[in-house]
């Protein structure tokens, strides 16, 4: 087969050639038949509204408020990657959810003036949806997969020389007519995001030039964050109020500005702007966050180790059936912030509740 006809057979068929590029340095989040990126912008659509949520996240990296060393590391990528003209190196982002991955990568090539394909592992089961992907980037894009260490083998393995080599082999034919072909790729950034690097295969990590990690963002950079989408938003918050809603957020700008938009609809409802401690506290405690942004689930999670296993150590699998909640969303999702702030510990034996945690749900 031709290259040109395997381009063909791959090409996104609803895009016109080229049309992603009509505004340089703009995302290209268009619909497409990959279903990567139709997950994602679901999962974004049902949680935002659009235009606004593209005004939340920060567009550039000097906007971009916290996680100060890897915005030092990414500075000096993207000035020496310009300076040389070349693709930024791969990189790989890891950390819980909701710290700014996706929105780091979108930083990044407007940065480097160039479009930032988004999708998702679970979205590229079939070796063609990341074939498809590959063969329509344009030199220096950015192509950012969620969830890398979800990837199926097969795909996983095309990835190998198009990360190291800029080239795709593939397989055309079956059994004794099989032949393998090798299509040359433009330069471009692979950008991971996974909130478990100990699950990545080693020859994928050992591919990516830069392997960085989110933290938990202090509570004077959430404070910042939740003035700055306060100002998006045009909603008027003071400094205590923005504190309040800082502190209950678990560390996490997704959380903040959730809260934000949830105290947001309480103020106006009951026609009590600007947001300030008073309004904030009030509206967090109807939505039922704590003051150390606890929400029901963490709550639960705790009182089920304490109540019916004496405070730990317990096992995952334990918990998860004890709270009805599954394993991997325990973990990824509610464990980090609990183990941050003291509440939990990791024991070889299994999860322990704290005396903070004990003291936080008034059990002493
Ligand atoms: N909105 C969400 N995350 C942000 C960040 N890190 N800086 C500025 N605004 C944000």
């Amino acid at each position: 087969m031709a290259i040109t006809s395997f381009r063909e057979q791959f090409q996104e068929p609803d895009r016109q050639p080229n049309s992603s590029r009509k505004k340089k340095g703009r995302h290209n989040q268009s619909k497409t038949k990959q279903t990567g990126e139709d997950l994602l912008q679901a999962t974004a659509a049902a949680d935002e509204t659009g235009n606004q949520e593209e005004g939340i996240r920060p567009q550039r990296l000097a906007d971009y408020i916290g996680q100060k060393e890897l915005k030092d590391v990414l500075e000096i990528g993207i000035s020496a990657a310009k300076g040389r003209n070349e693709a930024l190196d791969h990189l790989l982002l890891y950390g819980p959810p909701g710290l700014g991955k996706t929105t780091m990568s979108l930083i990044l090539a407007t940065e480097m003036g160039v479009n930032c394909k988004i999708t998702a592992a679970p979205a590229l089961e079939r070796p063609r949806d990341i074939v498809g992907i590959l063969v329509n980037l344009k030199p220096g894009d950015v192509l950012f997969i969620d969830e890398i260490h979800r990837l199926s083998r097969m795909t996983e393995e095309l990835l190998y020389p198009a990360m190291e080599d800029y080239r795709l082999d593939i397989t055309i034919g079956k059994g004794q007519s099989a032949r393998t072909r090798s299509i040359p790729l433009p330069r471009f950034t692979l950008v991971g995001a996974t909130t478990r690097v100990g699950s990545l295969t080693s020859p994928l990590r050992d591919r990516f030039g830069m392997i960085q990690r989110l933290r938990f963002y202090e509570p004077d950079e959430l404070t910042l964050i939740v003035h700055r989408t306060a100002e998006v938003l045009k909603v008027s918050v003071t400094q205590d109020g923005a504190e309040e809603i800082a502190r209950r957020s678990r560390g996490t700008p997704r959380i903040a500005n959730r809260l934000l938009k949830r105290v947001r609809d309480y103020a106006q409802v009951k026609g009590l702007e600007p947001i300030n401690q008073q309004v904030a506290a009030e509206a967090l405690k109807v939505f039922d966050v704590d003051p150390s942004g606890l929400d029901w689930t963490d709550r639960l999670l705790l009182k089920v180790m304490i109540e019916q296993f004496n405070g730990g150590p317990v096992g995952l699998e334990a918990v998860a059936a004890a709270t009805g909640e599954d394993t991997q969303t325990i973990e990824e999702v509610y464990e980090p912030y609990l183990l941050q702030i003291g509440f939990l510990h990791r024991t070889p034996r299994g999860r322990v509740a704290t005396p903070a945690a004990r003291k936080h749900l008034r059990y002493e």
